[in-house]
């Protein structure tokens, strides 16, 4: 329920729709009340058993409401059959059913129209939120998440959010209503028949609810089965290159039947019970309908109390009508529950609190005058720690490379830098201040980052260079492609830099992938330079343009440069030599290959591939 309570804050702003929905609600259940009440009469006259009332009655204030508008009605009825003959009453009466019945689906359809910008705007708002929490929150907390569970949270979570809310909202407001309404009108038309039917009542609503919480569990389940399965299909879509080469489509495939079977299993008693649900909950209303017939027709024929034929055949239409808002609200709870649990799921993402967070009194920062230190730094990803104590210096102007074995940290460091993750111990500073004490933003903006992995996005080539630098124009984004080595390319595409390079850019080449990525930095033109260098083997040609764009690139600008290939790192002012998070060597390329320790080492290996 608190769940359901707290997402409920999304309804705020569109209360107003709420308030209208209620007000037009409150209408729908009057008419739909009269819309039975006033086949009493016509039914009346069919048999010609309609009280004739002679005397125009008299308003007596707000209690005899009721007494009053009966009279009227009868007594104008009882005029028209007199002066005009019966039909005559039956076409008044046909009139003002069609009227009432045009009133009550009018206010159906208004209650209905408010509610879908209720319905709209909260669902809109609610995936922005989840949006925007996507991208506040830190990488961290994504590596422990699964992409499709993430994806199922943001579209059949909030779906069902949607769904259970409104139906909450009918539960609440429309069926209450009517049920009240109906019954002050049955208790009107007879008091002994109602209390027999409040007997009644309770013990088939017991039985429908008690199908409605079977249901609620197997649902929940079924839900959850939903993110496996998105995700199954995320990963399979990403990897289908491995899966294909690597020959394990029986693999994925026995893998992904096993998570639709689960889900197959639970849907069929997910849709059984809930087939159950409908017939078994009729035949308990008829039931109860057919026990109204019996005692009620007993009333009638013994002439034991008031009630005409019509009146109590307008009874039986008027407690038919209560059926459903019973079943109705017998399911609120369900409904609430479901809701809930897929509030719960909503929430976790958007309280998460994201840890990497600007200072209240954050800095800005704009230019990179100094150096940036690393000094004494510590870090774990998990439980173990992958830098210890480690320190160094990054002067203004020059080129600091990292190499060292796989594993060992150099990537991190990048992280660290960029502050996408906190150091444990020790400080990273920029001109003397900690990063953690810049705004984040400004820090950013200082960094150009090439990641190991080029990342681009299904859009032109044009776009992926302009990403996050999106006033460039047409001859910057030349320049800086120029600069990546990778105008050369761009230009003898079909649509050169309007081409859509496909989902994650699978439509390019190792080789241009890496190069646009550092296009993309270059146009940032930012101080400091951040490169990962990919493994991916490249082959002796696009490893030298490859190359030759990022001496380019490196031109005039700080780097920080973690290098595969030490051949592009040979002019670099520092080489830091790392292994399992701690520097075992460093100095100029000359200095480290006098030495004769682990770089040579190193270079040795790269020279004998
Ligand atoms: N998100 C993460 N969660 C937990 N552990 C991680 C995470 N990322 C990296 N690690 C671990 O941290 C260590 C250092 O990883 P890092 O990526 O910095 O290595 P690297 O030097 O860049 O290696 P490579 O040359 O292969 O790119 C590794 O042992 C790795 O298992
Ligand atoms: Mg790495």
């Amino acid at each position: 329920m608190n769940y359901f309570k707290k997402i409920l804050q999304f309804a705020r702003p569109y209360k107003m729709y709420a308030g209208l929905n209620i007000l037009f609600n409150i209408f729908y259940a009057i008419f739909n009340v009269l819309s039975i009440v006033i086949f009493i009469p016509t039914l009346g006259i069919l048999f010609g058993t309609q009280e004739e009332v002679h005397e125009k009655p008299a308003y007596q204030g707000i209690g005899n409401l009721q007494e009053y508008v009966e009279g009227s009605l009868n007594f104008f009825l009882t005029q028209k059959v007199e002066v005009d003959g019966p039909t005559a009453g039956l076409v008044f009466i046909c009139i003002a059913s069609i009227i009432i019945f045009f009133l009550k689906n009018l206010f159906r359809y208004l209650a209905l129209y408010v509610l879908s910008f209720l319905r709209t705007g909260m669902v809109n708002d609610i995936q922005n939120s989840l949006y925007d929490k996507t991208l506040a929150l830190p990488i961290s907390f994504f590596s422990e998440k699964r992409k499709g569970d993430l994806l199922a949270r943001m579209t059949t979570d909030v779906k069902e959010i949607e769904m259970s809310i409104i139906n909450s909202l009918e539960a609440i407001v429309r069926e209450p209503l009517t049920i009240i309404f109906v019954l002050i009108t049955m208790f009107s038309i007879s008091t002994r028949l109602t209390l027999f039917v409040f007997i009644l009542l309770p013990i088939s609503g017991f039985i429908i609810s008690s199908i409605g919480k079977r249901l609620k569990a197997q649902s929940l389940k079924a839900q959850k089965e939903n993110g496996v399965f998105l995700s199954f299909i995320e990963e399979t879509l990403t990897g289908l290159r491995v899966i294909k080469g690597f020959n394990a489509e029986p693999e994925v495939r026995e893998k992904f039947t096993e998570s639709t079977g689960r889900f197959r299993r639970i849907m069929a008693k997910v849709l059984q019970r809930k087939g159950l649900a409908s017939p078994l909950s009729e035949f308990m209303g008829v039931a109860v309908v057919i026990s109204v017939l019996w005692y009620g027709g007993s009333l009638v024929l013994t002439n034991e109390s008031t009630l005409t034929p019509q009146e109590f055949i307008g009874y039986i239409g008027l407690f038919y009508t209560i059926i459903n808002p019973v079943k109705a609200i017998t399911t609120v709870n369900y409904n609430i529950q479901k809701g809930n649990a897929s509030a719960e799921r909503v929430l976790e993402i958007l309280e998460t609190e994201s840890t990497i967070v600007d200072k209240p009194n954050a800095l800005e920062k704009e230019h990179f005058d100094e150096n940036i230190k690393l000094e004494n730094i510590s870090f774990k990803y998990e439980d173990e720690y992958v830098l210890k104590d480690f320190s160094l210096e990054v002067p203004k102007g020059k080129t600091v490379a990292l190499v060292g074995q796989s594993g060992s940290g150099k990537s991190t460091i990048a992280n660290l830098v960029t502050r996408f993750y906190d150091v444990n111990e020790g400080s990273i500073t920029i001109d003397g201040n900690d990063v953690r004490d810049l705004k984040k933003k400004s820090l950013r903006d200082l960094m150009g980052i090439v990641t190991q992995d080029s990342i681009l996005f299904n859009d032109t080539i044009e776009n992926n260079i302009k990403l996050g630098t999106t006033t460039a124009n047409e001859t910057e984004v030349k320049d800086a492609a120029l600069i990546a080595n990778a105008h050369e390319f761009i230009k003898e595409l079909p649509e050169g830099y309007d081409t859509n390079i496909g989902d994650s850019g699978n439509k390019l080449s190792g080789g241009q992938k890496q190069r646009l990525s550092i296009a993309r930095a270059v146009l940032k033109n930012p101080p400091i330079m951040i490169l990962d260098e990919a493994t991916s083997a490249l082959d002796t040609e696009s490893e030298r343009l490859v190359q030759k764009a990022l001496e380019n690139m490196m031109k005039n600008r700080t780097s920080i440069v973690i290098a595969h290939r030490l051949s592009t790192i040979q002019n670099a002012d520092l080489i830091v030599v790392m292994q399992k998070g701690q520097i075992v060597e460093q100095g100029t390329h000359d200095e480290l290959i006098t030495k004769n320790g682990a770089y040579k080492k190193l270079v040795e290996m790269q020279s004998f591939e």
